[in-house]
C-alpha cells in the first residue's frame, strides 16, 4: 500500500522534505522476512559492527527504567543512529519482566521506532522482540565464528539458561554451518530445560541432546558455552571448570565471577557500553580499577587489529548495541516496503502546516 499523505515542508525555507508515511510492522511480518535469512543477517550485523567501529554511528548509553514495586522488571530505552548505506535513526524500547515466564508469556517484549534520516519523522513502528533476539543471536554466531578461528572448532555446545535467546542462538549457529556432536543444557527450571530439549529434538539436529542437573558438569563438558540466563549477579566462580579453555558467549553478561574473566581473554562489542550496569566486565573494572583485562572488540578481531591468543578461555560479552536493532529493523522495513506490504496508518501525522 502506498501513502495518501500530502508532501509537507519539514524545514521551511531550506529545502522541501517529504514527511514519510507512518507504517506499523507486525511480529508476523518481521518473522516472515527474517526466517531463513540467518547467514545474510549475520553479514549485516558484521557490517554494522564495522560501521560502528569506524565511528559512523551514534549509540548513547541505554536508559534503564526500574520500578520500586517490581524490582525484577525493567524497561530499557536504546536510542541510536547508524550511517553507511543503512542511514537511519531510532529507538528500541524493550521490557524485561522475568515473572512473565511463570505465566507462560515470554520475558521480553519490544517495539522499534525507525526515524527518517532527513526529516526526523518516525517512519515505522516494528514489533521488536524478534528483531532483538535475531540481532543478539546473529552477533553470537558471528562471534563464535571469528573467536574460534585458530583453535579446534568446537563440537560440544552447552547452554546455561534455556529460554528464548538460547533457542535463537542455537538456530543461528545451526543455520550458519555449525553442527555439534553434543548439545547440552542446564537451567534452574526443569520446564525450561524440557522445552529447550523439545525444540532441539524437533529442529532435526544430529547431535546428542542432554540436559544437565549441574552447571559444573555442563561447563566441563562443553567447548562452546552460551550463557543466556537472567542471573542478576555471578553464580559461576570456579575457575577449574574452565580448565579446557572453552569459548564462552556470555550473552546474559552477569553470570561469571571476576576471577573467571581475569583468567581469560575478554572480547566485547563496545567497551564503554559493556563496562556499565554491573555486568561481569564492569565488576572486574570496579575490582581492579583498570581495563587491562579486555583484549578489545569483536570488530578489532574482524579487522585483524588484535589476535586471540590460544591456551586460555575466550569470553565474548556483548552488551547488545541498538545500532544492530536499527540495522535489522531497517532491513525488515525495506523488505516489507519493496513487497508493497507496509501497513500505512493514513493521517498519522496530521498537523503538517505550521500555520494551519
Ligand atoms: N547481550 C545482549 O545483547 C542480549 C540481548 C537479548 C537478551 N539478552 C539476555 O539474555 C538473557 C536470556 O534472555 P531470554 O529471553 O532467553 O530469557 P528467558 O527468561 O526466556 O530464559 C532465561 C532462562 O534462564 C534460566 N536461568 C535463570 N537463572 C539461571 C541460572 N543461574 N542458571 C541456569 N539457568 C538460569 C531461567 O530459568 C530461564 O529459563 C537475559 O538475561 C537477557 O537480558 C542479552
Amino acid at each position: 500500500m502506498t501513502s495518501t499523505l500530502p508532501a509537507a515542508t519539514a524545514r521551511e525555507g531550506v529545502e522541501r522534505a517529504t514527511v514519510p508515511p507512518f507504517a506499523v510492522i507486525s511480529g508476523g511480518q518481521v518473522q516472515g522476512v527474517l526466517q531463513g535469512r540467518e547467514a545474510e543477517i549475520v553479514e549485516l550485523v558484521a557490517a554494522t559492527y564495522r560501521l560502528h567501529g569506524v565511528g559512523d554511528s551514534v549509540n548513547p548509553p541505554s536508559y534503564f527504567l526500574r520500578f520500586p514495586d517490581r524490582p525484577s522488571a525493567r524497561i530499557i530505552a536504546l536510542p541510536a543512529s547508524i550511517g553507511g548505506p543503512i542511514r537511519v535513526d531510532g529507538l528500541k524500547w524493550v521490557s524485561s519482566f522475568p515473572e512473565n515466564v511463570a505465566a507462560g508469556v515470554p520475558r521480553a517484549s519490544a517495539v522499534l521506532i525507525l526515524n527518517d534520516h532527513d526529516t526526523g519523522y518516525p517512519l515505522a513502528c516494528l514489533e521488536a522482540s524478534i528483531i532483538s533476539a535475531t540481532r543478539t543471536a546473529a552477533s553470537a554466531a558471528l562471534a563464535a565464528d571469528w573467536l574460534s578461528r585458530g583453535r579446534p572448532r568446537p563440537t560440544r555446545v552447552g547452554f546455561v539458561g534455556a529460554g528464548l535467546i538460547a533457542r535463537y542462538i542455537h538456530m543461528f549457529l545451526a543455520a550458519t554451518g555449525w553442527s555439534f556432536d553434543e548439545i547440552g543444557a542446564h537451567d534452574l527450571s526443569a520446564e525450561s530445560a524440557a522445552g529447550f530439549r523439545g525444540y532441539l529434538e524437533q529442529s532435526g539436529t544430529a547431535g546428542q541432546v542432554r540436559v544437565y542437573d549441574s552447571a559444573e558438569e555442563l561447563i566441563r563438558s562443553s567447548d562452546l558455552l552460551v550463557f543466556a540466563t537472567v542471573a542478576a549477579q555471578p553464580h559461576v566462580s570456579e575457575l577449574s571448570w574452565f580448565g579446557h579453555d572453552p569459548l564462552v558467549l556470555h550473552v546474559s553478561l552477569r553470570d561469571l565471577a571476576p576471577q573467571i574473566l581475569l583468567a581469560s581473554t575478554n572480547v566485547v562489542d563496545d567497551i564503554e557500553h559493556c563496562l556499565k550496569a554491573n555486568t561481569s566486565p564492569h565488576l572486574v573494572e570496579q575490582l581492579t580499577g583498570n581495563r587491562d583485562f579486555l583484549l578489545g572488540t569483536l570488530d578489532d578481531v574482524m579487522a585483524g587489529r588484535i589476535t586471540v591468543p590460544a591456551g586460555r578461555p575466550v569470553i565474548f560479552s556483548p552488551f547488545g548495541l541498538s545500532v544492530l536493532d536499527l540495522a535489522v529493523g531497517k532491513y525488515v522495513y525495506d523488505q516489507v516496503a519493496s513487497a508493497g506490504d507496509l501497513h500505512i496508518i493514513d493521517d498519522f501525522f496530521h498537523e503538517l502546516r505550521r500555520h494551519g
